[in-house]
């Protein structure tokens, strides 16, 4: 199977493992385990925080993130589609008490003054009272729902310094920021600076089975200690998989270029067959989406299925399909040719 429904499908390689098996650990909960510590220690320099957290899921360190900055009550701004508002199971919620207030985007990209008009004025005549007040703006870079677009810097600065004026903290879910590092060859340090908190993963192109990492200030992250403990989420021997986190960051972040070249390859590949709606053009990074004109998203995906690959059905007539690790260009070629023949079959209209 050519597995392209996301870039967390990919399996540990055999160098990774034997790093995972060979981890030197400790109690991590007690503050022992060096290889945890070592992990902690090098994300929060590459995102030049003070400190860092590693915790098991991109979830939990976007939840910790906004339970940090935000009370029962308060509101958090975020892009319509991002991935804590749609597919955290209502987390900012449930967990934190946030009211969620989305801004409108351009492929997962805001502006500074659609942030602003999202913030809104206080009416002279309303006791400030009664609103929910704004408290945290999330950023996701790259964008999922937005097909890996890269934030450009600037929109990033210009949309901080707006939720600053307005007394906004400032989370980045950065689950996939290597990949916009890779592409864009902006440090991942430099995309981090306006951010109060940074949420990493290591488990989605960088090709570890699990773990992301929070980074912010010491005050904060000790705070974020606190919340992991809270909702379970201190690990004992975590080394074992923080040595494939080290390892992912080591070997893999340098190959993500591959990723992208293949994905824009694929895209570009497909972009001209009968009943494919794509633009090239919008694929920056290793996520591709398209529609579907000419059948129903779901014969699509299992008539590709029977082809040997397998992409995701996203919403009522869209296609989501990630590159990776485990993706070859070969790989690529094949789940070309399989999208041309399935669309070319008599009756697939
Ligand atoms: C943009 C983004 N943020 C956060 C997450 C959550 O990561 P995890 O699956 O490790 O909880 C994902 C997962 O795919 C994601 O795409």
């Amino acid at each position: 199977m050519i597995d392209l429904r996301s870039d967390t499908v990919s399996r540990p390689t055999a160098a990774m493992r034997r790093a995972m098996a060979e981890a030197p650990v400790g109690d991590d909960v007690y503050g022992d385990d060096p290889t945890v510590a070592a992990l902690e220690a090098i994300v929060a320099g590459l995102l030049s925080k003070e400190a860092a957290v590693f915790m098991p899921t991109g979830t939990m360190t976007n939840q910790i993130g906004l339970r940090i900055h935000g009370e029962p009550g308060d509101t958090l701004l975020l892009a319509d589609g991002a991935h804590i508002y749609v597919s955290e199971g209502g987390a900012a919620s449930a967990y934190s008490g946030l009211t969620l207030r989305a801004v409108p985007t351009d492929r997962g990209v805001f502006t500074a003054e659609a942030l602003e008009a999202a913030i809104g004025v206080v009416h002279p005549f309303v006791p400030v009272e009664l609103a929910s007040p704004p408290r945290i703006v999330s950023v996701e870079n790259t964008s999922n729902a937005g097909g890996g677009r890269i934030w450009p810097i600037e929109r990033i600065r210009d949309v901080a310094a707006v939720a600053k004026a307005a007394g906004l903290m400032c989370h980045l879910d950065g689950a996939r920021i290597w990949n916009a590092s890779a592409a864009s060859g902006i440090s991942v340090g430099e995309y981090a600076a306006p951010f109060d908190t940074v949420s990493v993963c290591f488990s989605k192109g960088l090709g570890a089975p699990v773990g992301s990492c929070l980074a912010g200030t010491r005050v904060a992250m000790v705070r974020a200690r606190r919340f992991r403990q809270q909702i379970g989420g201190s690990m004992r021997q975590g080394g074992i998989i923080a040595a494939g986190a080290l390892h992912a960051l080591e070997h893999h972040r340098g190959r993500l270029v591959e990723d992208h070249v293949n994905a824009r390859a694929f895209a570009d590949g497909i972009a001209g067959l009968p009943g494919i709606a794509l633009d090239p053009a919008t694929v920056e990074t290793n996520i591709i989406r398209f529609r579907v004109t000419s059948m129903p998203v779901a014969t699509f995906a299992a008539r590709l299925r029977d082809q040997g690959v397998l992409l995701l059905p996203s919403g009522r007539d869209g296609i989501r399909a990630l590159t990776h690790l485990d993706v070859s260009r070969a790989d690529i070629d094949r789940a070309i040719a399989a999208v041309a023949s399935i669309l070319d079959r008599p009756g697939s209209s």
